[in-house]
């Protein structure tokens, strides 16, 4: 079902944000926004220009085969990247504990952080993901330490029960940002909170 609808991926203009897929012009965005601390201060490292070259080839191709994987935010006045918001099918090469699943997950540039920008795309996502591709749930994952990543999670609806934290797999079982927290949200209780 997914793989079928995921392809009607819309671009999506809103007052002040451009949210689409990624292209090649993305490059020295991601670039500079992975390579800043204050961005990737819960993962595991800031990452080089060749990573993020390798990030930016594996959404386009991700999004290729599946319609999008967390789609690209953009101002739309000026133009600039601002980061990414949206949904992805996550494909670690070991499998989360609650896989098969639909995340949404986000990184914004600091510029952007403390605007809305991110609650603003997400919950574009979280309706196109829940009326046009009709998922049952939708779910996000941080760790356990990524308050600000948690508050929007809260902010969005989403709810997290402690018996789903988890180590993440691709961490070792001793790393600072091996516990992870998983916030759900399922289509009936976005609609419920999108109406109060
Ligand atoms: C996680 C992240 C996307 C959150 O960004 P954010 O800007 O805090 O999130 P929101 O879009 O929900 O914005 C909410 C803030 O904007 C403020 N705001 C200003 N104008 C607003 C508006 N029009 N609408 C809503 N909120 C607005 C809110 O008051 C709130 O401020 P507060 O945090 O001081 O309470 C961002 O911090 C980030 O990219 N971090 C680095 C990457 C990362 O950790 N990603 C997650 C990994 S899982």
């Amino acid at each position: 079902m997914v793989e079928t609808l995921i392809d009607k991926c819309p671009r999506i203009e809103t007052e002040r944000l451009i949210l689409r897929k990624w292209e090649e012009r993305d490059l020295d965005g991601i670039v500079e926004m992975n390579a800043d601390p204050r961005v990737m201060e819960f993962f595991p490292d800031v990452m080089s220009h060749d990573e993020s070259a390798h990030m930016l080839a594996r959404l386009m191709a991700k999004q290729d085969e599946l319609g999008f994987a967390c789609p690209v935010v953009e101002d739309r006045v000026s133009g600039r990247f601002l980061g990414f918001c949206g949904l992805n099918i996550p494909t670690y090469p070991i499998p989360l504990p609650f896989d098969p699943c639909v995340e949404i997950g986000w990184r914004l540039i600091p510029d952007a952080w403390g605007k809305g920008i991110a609650q603003e795309s997400a919950r574009i996502w979280l309706e196109f993901g829940f009326e046009t591709l009709e998922i049952d749930e939708i779910v996000s994952f941080t760790t356990e330490t990524n308050l600000r990543s948690q508050k929007l999670m809260q902010r969005l609806g989403m709810t997290r029960n402690s018996a789903d934290d988890f180590n993440h797999q691709m961490l070792e079982d001793d790393h600072p940002l091996v516990r992870h927290v998983l916030y759900r949200l399922t289509k009936d209780r976005f609609e419920s909170v999108s109406k109060s």
